[in-house]
């Protein structure tokens, strides 16, 4: 049932013959139902959220209504939900939390999906705007939307319900339009038991008509794109995750392989193509980044991941006369660190499809000293790697763990891997090929620490494959207390922890005796223990033996699963591979 009757009216006959609801003339609905079809409507089916006041019914009310409501243990985690299924779905994620300290909490996860470019809806229930307004102390009081606003792509605020289906309308289209990203919307609590009259309320109600709208790139962009490419000598491709948020998958696949022009995927955007596809270059980074004289982005931004386009990493003095094409959705990112040569405009899909079209059959692929160079170069790197990968210490190491998990992964290519740490990230990026779109998340253009266990449940949640998070056993501990919604929802989910006793590595010593040094923690904790406390599975692993079966074991039966794996306290390095934005780690060096 989604409408409210006013009080003293005749009640409605739901249960009469062919199950159409007679109602009366007088019938209302209230805020919560016009906010419940509003999304329905939509096509909004999940909502990732923690019940308090003033939204505990709202989700009651959502759940008997039929959207699936996944309750977390801290709106962060729920909020990084929404926003890894933005990711995966292609429609905002939605996050739901209660005033001022769960909205701050989950305004976090919302600032974090705004710079990744994913799209997702923070809704959070508030105090009265009367006494907020007046600062008279009101329970949990917070200008919440003031807050919000410089955090995210755009901010709006409902007071009326008759006015609750713009607000949604306007929040789906500003999540998804454009370069995705995060949206706040404000339901003050007065907002759900307002009630209108039920038809002007259902009528008020917008079915969002194509929220992300293609964006076809100008003519004149193209061939000029196509001109620089055609000067290359040494050209290559950067695929960044909004290439893979495109779904562009066909035409991406289409432009390498047609052009046969050498590419580098960034850490969301392995698997486009198959990591063992022949012309990645992703084993050989550094080489075609300094070398390139053509760099084609496709979703992906010059930021620190890319060192800002310029210096050493791109071969520095040398890199003079190097030109960049820039595919993005945005109009201002081009020129954001170094000149755009030809910057093209526009939807992922419309831009990279005009340039295969435009490639035209006298092509010419580039010349065979350049892909050589890389093929050469790649194949020493496989080769060092498979050697390393070879070995067995003991304890385990990084690499003899995620060797373990490469294996998995590549038997099971539509698992989708979760992965945040330091050295735990740096290893596994490298280590475990992706084959699949839109199968790795990670921690993304912050590098931040907490996405874990938010990122693994949406995942499961949206696609009802394997995930595997691969954490280190710091990052596990920012969103660790999740492991009990991934029992309580029965998740196919495998969390493996790599356990080597503290931050970056177990070895550090407090100079001065006393408490232990800041990077330690408990030595030998068994991490596998938490899952088991909620009725997952644990499993302790001191050997790649242990960790393959438990792993294999996992996937297969689906069941939640924690696995503890044992590593070497003495191995890692500290702040993995960007040591040099540390700066005492980079003296150390
Ligand atoms: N086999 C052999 N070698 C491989 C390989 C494979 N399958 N895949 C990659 N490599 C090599 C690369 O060629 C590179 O070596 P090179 O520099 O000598 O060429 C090295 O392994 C590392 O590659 P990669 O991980 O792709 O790049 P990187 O570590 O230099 O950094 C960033 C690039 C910055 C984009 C990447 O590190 C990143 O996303 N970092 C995020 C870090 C973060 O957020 N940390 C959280 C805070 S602690
Ligand atoms: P990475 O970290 O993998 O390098 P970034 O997050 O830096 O990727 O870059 C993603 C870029 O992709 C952003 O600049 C964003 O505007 C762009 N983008 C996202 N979706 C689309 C799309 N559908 N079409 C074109 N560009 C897009």
């Amino acid at each position: 049932m989604s409408a409210v009757l006013k009080p003293g009216t005749a009640s409605t006959n739901e249960n009469q013959a062919g199950g159409e609801a007679s109602v009366n003339a007088e019938e209302t609905i209230d805020g919560f139902h016009l906010v419940i079809e509003a999304l329905k409507l939509n096509g909004i089916d999940t909502i990732f959220g923690l019940p308090g006041i003033p939204i505990t019914d709202l989700t009651r009310k959502m759940q008997a209504e039929g959207l699936r409501v996944i309750s977390f243990r801290h709106e962060q985690h729920a909020g990084n939900a929404a926003a890894a299924a933005g990711f995966l779905t292609g429609k905002p994620g939605i996050c739901l939390t209660v005033s001022a300290p769960g909205f701050l909490n989950g305004l976090t996860a919302l600032a974090n999906a705004t710079t990744n470019c994913f799209p997702m809806i923070l809704i959070s229930g508030s105090s009265e705007r009367e006494i907020v307004d007046l600062q008279q102390g009101d329970y949990e009081e917070m200008d919440q939307l003031a807050i919000a606003k410089p955090l995210c792509k755009a901010a709006y605020r409902v007071l009326h319900a008759e006015d609750i289906g713009i607000g949604i309308a306007r929040a789906i289209r500003s999540a998804v339009s454009g370069r995705p990203g995060g949206v706040y919307l404000d339901f003050p609590a007065k907002l759900f038991s307002q009630a209108v009259d039920a038809a002007a309320g259902r009528r008020s109600l917008v079915e969002v008509v194509d929220p992300a709208p293609r964006q076809i790139p100008a003519p004149d962009a193209v061939q000029r794109a196509l001109d620089v490419l055609k000067g290359a000598r040494r050209p290559l491709i950067i695929l960044g995750k909004g290439a893979a948020y495109a779904r562009a998958d066909a035409e991406i696949r289409a432009f390498i392989e047609k052009s046969g022009i050498p590419y580098l995927p960034m850490s969301m955007a392995k698997g486009l193509l198959p990591d063992t596809h022949e012309q990645s270059a992703a084993a050989t980074r550094s080489y075609v980044l300094a070398e390139a004289d053509v760099v084609v982005l496709i979703g992906a931004r010059l930021n620190w991941l890319l060192s800002h386009g310029k210096g050493k990493t791109w071969g520095g003095a040398n890199a003079f006369g190097r030109k960049f094409v820039q595919i993005d959705i945005s109009p201002i990112e081009a020129d954001s660190n170094v000149p755009i040569a030809a910057p093209l405009v526009g939807d992922i899909g419309s831009c990279v499809g005009a340039l295969v079209n435009g490639l035209g059959a006298g092509w010419a692929r580039p010349p065979a000293e350049w892909t050589a160079a890389i093929v050469e170069r790649k194949d020493k790197n496989l080769a060092k790697m498979a050697e390393t990968l070879a070995k067995n210490p003991s304890p385990m190491n990084f690499q003899s763990a995620l060797n373990v998990i490469r294996d998995v992964v590549k038997a099971n290519p539509e698992a989708i891997v979760v992965n945040e740490g330091a050295n735990t990230l740096d290893f596994a990026r490298s280590i475990v090929d992706m084959y699949e779109p839109r199968k790795r998340l990670d921690v993304g253009t912050w590098g931040i620490m907490g996405i874990g266990m938010g990122f693994a449940v949406a995942a499961a949640v949206t696609t009802g494959k394997p995930v595997i998070a691969i954490e280190g056993d710091s990052a596990f501990g920012f969103s660790g207390m999740e492991v009990e919604t991934i029992c309580r929802y029965g998740l196919p989910v495998c969390v493996i922890v790599f356990n080597n006793n503290g931050v970056y590595k177990g070895t550090d010593v407090n100079p001065r005796g006393g408490d232990v040094a800041p990077t330690v923690f408990v030595k030998g904790a068994r991490y596998d223990k938490m899952m088991e406390a909620f009725g997952g599975v644990g499993v302790n692993a001191t050997t790649p033996d242990e960790l393959r079966k438990g792993l294999t074991e996992a996937v297969a039966s689906g069941k939640p699963t924690l696995i503890n794996a044992v590593i070497d306290e003495t191995a890692g390095t500290e702040s993995g591979r960007i040591t040099s934005l540390n700066p005492t780690a980079a003296k150390k060096k």
